[in-house]
C-alpha cells in the first residue's frame, strides 16, 4: 500500500517521479504528492486525488530539479487530506520524507516530540519520522537512519532527503519493499519495478534493515549498526508490455482476456508427457514429502479462495489434513501445526501482511513453508523454505483475474506433484489431470468468446441491488471469488453460500429482487446443486446458472452460461472466468472505476 518513486541524476525528477507514480497507483490512489529540489530548496506540491490530479497541479512545465521523491497514498493514519498527503517535512525542512508502511507505535513517539514542543501540520505516522529523523540528525545520515530505525516499530520503507544534502537520497526498509535501479550517472527507487522498468533492467531489492543512499555515483549500502556493504544488481524479467493497456479500456479487461496465455505459463515445464513434475522448480525429496501429516493453506481474499479450489481438488489424492485458512485469522490462532506440517502461503503479491505474519508465526512452529506467489523476489518470497511461481505477468487491475487462475493452477499442480512423491497419486489420475490441465488454455480462450451472453446478463440485472452466489464442492470457492469480483468493483453488495447452506438461513432473503447465481457444472453434487436451484425458483428469485455444456437445460432460469467440459475437478478454470466479466461488466454499467475502485489497494501491507 502507497506507492514510493524517488529520482536523483540530470533529467527532470519530476517526470519521471510522476511516470512513476503512475506505473504505481494500484498500491493507492487517495492522495499524491512530490517534492523537487530546485537550487538548493524542496519545493512540494500534493493533492487529494490521484496522480493525474497531480499531474494537472505540477502544470505543464512541471517542477525543474534533477532530484526528487513522490508518493501515492492509501491512507491509514490520518484522513484523506492534502496535509496528510505525502511527502511530508519537520519544522526546520531539514528532512523531506515519504513512507509506505505503518509505524506502530507513532502515538508515543509523537508525545515524546509534542512534549518537546515540536508542532505537526498533519495527523499522520509519516509526518512523526520526518520529525524524529530531523532531530536525530546531526550531519551524519547514516548514523540518523540506525537511530530512527531503532525507534520506529512496524513494517515500513521510507525515502527521504536531507535539506544540506539536496544531491542525495537515503532508502531505508524494514517489511515494505523498495528496489533501486541504476542508470549511467543517475539512480532510481521505487516500491515497485514497473516504476523503474522502462530505466533499468538490472536492479536491487532492499533487503530487510538496509539503508541505501543513492547519487549521480551510485548506490551505497549499510546495516543498522552503520557498517557499509556491497550489493549486486540482479536482473528484472518484466515484460513492459504488461504494463500497458495495449489497446484495452481497462487492465482489468486485458489480464481476464490473458488467462489462457497465463494458464500456459503456469504449465509450461510442470506437464511433460503427461507427467505432473515439479522437480525442476521444487528441490523437495520423497523423504522429506513423506514426512508431512497436515498441509495448512493460508492466504487473504480472492488468493484464499484459490486456496480453497485447490484444497477440494488435492484432499481427494494428498493423504494428510489439508486445512485452508484466512490468514489474519490463522497467525492469532494457537495452532498444532509444526515439524510435520507443510504450510502453503499464497499471495500474488507476496507482500500481503497478514500472509507474511502467518508465515512468521508458523516457521516459529518448525513448519516447513512454501510460497505460491507472483513475486519472487517479495518478502514472502523471501522468508519461505521454498517458492512456487506463477509466472502470471505482473497484474495491475486491483481486483484479481488472471493471478487467482495461475493460483490455481500452481497450487494444484505442485499439491499433485507432492502426492506423487508421497506414492499417492494413482498413475491414472495423473495422467487424467496432467492431459485435462493442458487443454485448459485453450477452454479458457472459448469462454472468454462467451462475454456479449454475460454482458446482456449484466444488463439484464444492472439495476438489481444484492446478488446471492451459490456453489458446492469446488464450485463454492468459485461463488465466493464471483461474490468478491461483483462487490469490490461494482459496489453491489452481494454474498456467497455453499449452496446446502441456502436452507440453513439465506432462503429468507430470496423474493423477485435477489438474483441468484449459481456455479452448477457436471460434476457429482450438480442433482444437489440443481435440488436448490428448484427451491430458489420456487421462490420466484431470478436464476442464472454457469455450468457445463453438457448439463441439459434448466427451465425457468434467467440465464444459463455454458463453459466446455473439461474433468470436474478442474472447472473452476472455466466458470470462473464468465464471473469475472460479470463483474466487469456490471462496474462498466455503474460507471465505477473499475481498475481501482474505491478504498482499495493492491498490495495489503497494514493489518
Ligand atoms: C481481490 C484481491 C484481494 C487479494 C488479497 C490478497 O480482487 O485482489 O482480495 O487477493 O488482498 O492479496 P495477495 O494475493 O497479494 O496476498
Amino acid at each position: 500500500m502507497c506507492g514510493i518513486v524517488g529520482y536523483v541524476g540530470n533529467k527532470n525528477a519530476c517526470e519521471i517521479i510522476i511516470q512513476g507514480l503512475e506505473r504505481l497507483e494500484y498500491r493507492g490512489y487517495d492522495s499524491a504528492g512530490v517534492a523537487v529540489c530546485e537550487k538548493g530548496t524542496f519545493k512540494t506540491v500534493k493533492t487529494v486525488g490521484k496522480v493525474a490530479k497531480l499531474k494537472e497541479l505540477v502544470g505543464a512545465d512541471g517542477l525543474k530539479g534533477n532530484v526528487g521523491i513522490g508518493h501515492t497514498r492509501w491512507a491509514t493514519h490520518g484522513g484523506v487530506t492534502t496535509a496528510n498527503a505525502h511527502p511530508h517535512t519537520d519544522e526546520k525542512h531539514m528532512v523531506v520524507l515519504v513512507h509506505n508502511g505503518i509505524i506502530e507505535n507513532y502515538k508515543e513517539l509523537r508525545d515524546e516530540l509534542v512534549a518537546e514542543n515540536v508542532h505537526f501540520s498533519s495527523e499522520t505516522d509519516t509526518e512523526v519520522a520526518a520529525q524524529l529523523l530531523a532531530r536525530l540528525y546531526d550531519g551524519e545520515p547514516v548514523k540518523a537512519l540506525c537511530q530512527l530505525f531503532k525507534k520506529c516499530r512496524g513494517a515500513f520503507a521510507f525515502v527521504l532527503v536531507f535539506g544540506d544534502r539536496p544531491n542525495e537520497l537515503y532508502c531505508v526498509r524494514k517489511g515494505a519493499p523498495l528496489v533501486v535501479a541504476l542508470g549511467n550517472g543517475e539512480a532510481y527507487c521505487a516500491s515497485d519495478v514497473p516504476a523503474v522498468v522502462e530505466h533499468a533492467d538490472k536492479v536491487i531489492f532492499l533487503n530487510e534493515g538496509e539503508i541505501c543512499r543513492l547519487s549521480t555515483s551510485g548506490a551505497e549500502f549499510w546495516d543498522l549498526d552503520g557498517v557499509a556493504h556491497q550489493r549486486r544488481t540482479v536482473s528484472v524479467d518484466v515484460d513492459r508490455a504488461m504494463i500497458d493497456k495495449a489497446g484495452y479500456p481497462h487492465f482489468m479487461l486485458k489480464e481476464i482476456n490473458e488467462q489462457g496465455s497465463v494458464l500456459r505459463r503456469a504449465l509450461f515445464g510442470r506437464t511433460a508427457s503427461d507427467l505432473i513434475d515439479l522437480s525442476g522448480e521444487w528441490g523437495i525429496t520423497p523423504e522429506k514429502a513423506k514426512t508431512f501429516k497436515r498441509m495448512d493453506l493460508v492466504a487473504c481474499g480472492t488468493s484464499f479462495y484459490a486456496a480453497t479450489v485447490a484444497q477440494r481438488v488435492l484432499e481427494k489424492y494428498l493423504k494428510v489434513d489439508i486445512r485452508v485458512d484466512i490468514a489474519s485469522e490463522y497467525r492469532y490462532r494457537p495452532l498444532r501445526a509444526g515439524g510435520d506440517t507443510i504450510a502453503v502461503f499464497v499471495s500474488q503479491s507476496g507482500e500481503t501482511l497478514d500472509t507474511l505474519e502467518a508465515l512468521r508465526h508458523v516457521k516459529e512452529l518448525g513448519a516447513y513453508t512454501v510460497a505460491a506467489t507472483n513475486a519472487p523476489n517479495s518478502s514472502i518470497a523471501r522468508e519461505v523454505d521454498d517458492v512456487i511461481r506463477l509466472n502470471a505477468g505482473i497484474e495491475i487491475g486491483v481486483a484479481a483475474t488472471k493471478t487467482f487462475t495461475a493460483q490455481m493452477a500452481v497450487l494444484i499442480l505442485a499439491g499433485l506433484y507432492l502426492a506423487k512423491l508421497r506414492g499417492e497419486l494413482p498413475g491414472a489420475d495423473e495422467k487424467r489431470l496432467a492431459e485435462a490441465m493442458k487443454d485448459l488454455p485453450y477452454k479458457v480462450e472459448q469462454t472468454l468468446l462467451l462475454k456479449d451472453v454475460v454482458r446482456s446478463l449484466a444488463r439484464k440485472f444492472g439495476a438489481a441491488r444484492d446478488f446471492l452466489f451459490l456453489g458446492r464442492g469446488v464450485s463454492y470457492p468459485v461463488a465466493m471469488e464471483g461474490a468478491l469480483k461483483l462487490k469490490e468493483i461494482s459496489y453491489v453488495h452481494a454474498e456467497a453460500y455453499a449452496a446446502g447452506e441456502m436452507k440453513h438461513g439465506p432462503i429468507a432473503l430470496l423474493d423477485e429482487e435477489l438474483p441468484v447465481v449459481v456455479v452448477a457444472p457436471a460434476d457429482e453434487l450438480l442433482e444437489k446443486t440443481l435440488s436448490n436451484v428448484e427451491e430458489t425458483r420456487a421462490r420466484k428469485a431470478p436464476v442464472i446458472i454457469v455450468t457445463t455444456e453438457n448439463v441439459p437445460d434448466v427451465n425457468d432460469v434467467s440465464g444459463t452460461i455454458k463453459v466446455p467440459m473439461t474433468e470436474a475437478e478442474l472447472t473452476p478454470f472455466l466458470t470462473v472466468l464468465p464471473l469475472q466479466i460479470f463483474a466487469y461488466e456490471s462496474a462498466l454499467l455503474r460507471g465505477c472505476d473499475i481498475d481501482q475502485p474505491r478504498n482499495l489497494a493492491k498490495s495489503v501491507t497494514v493489518e
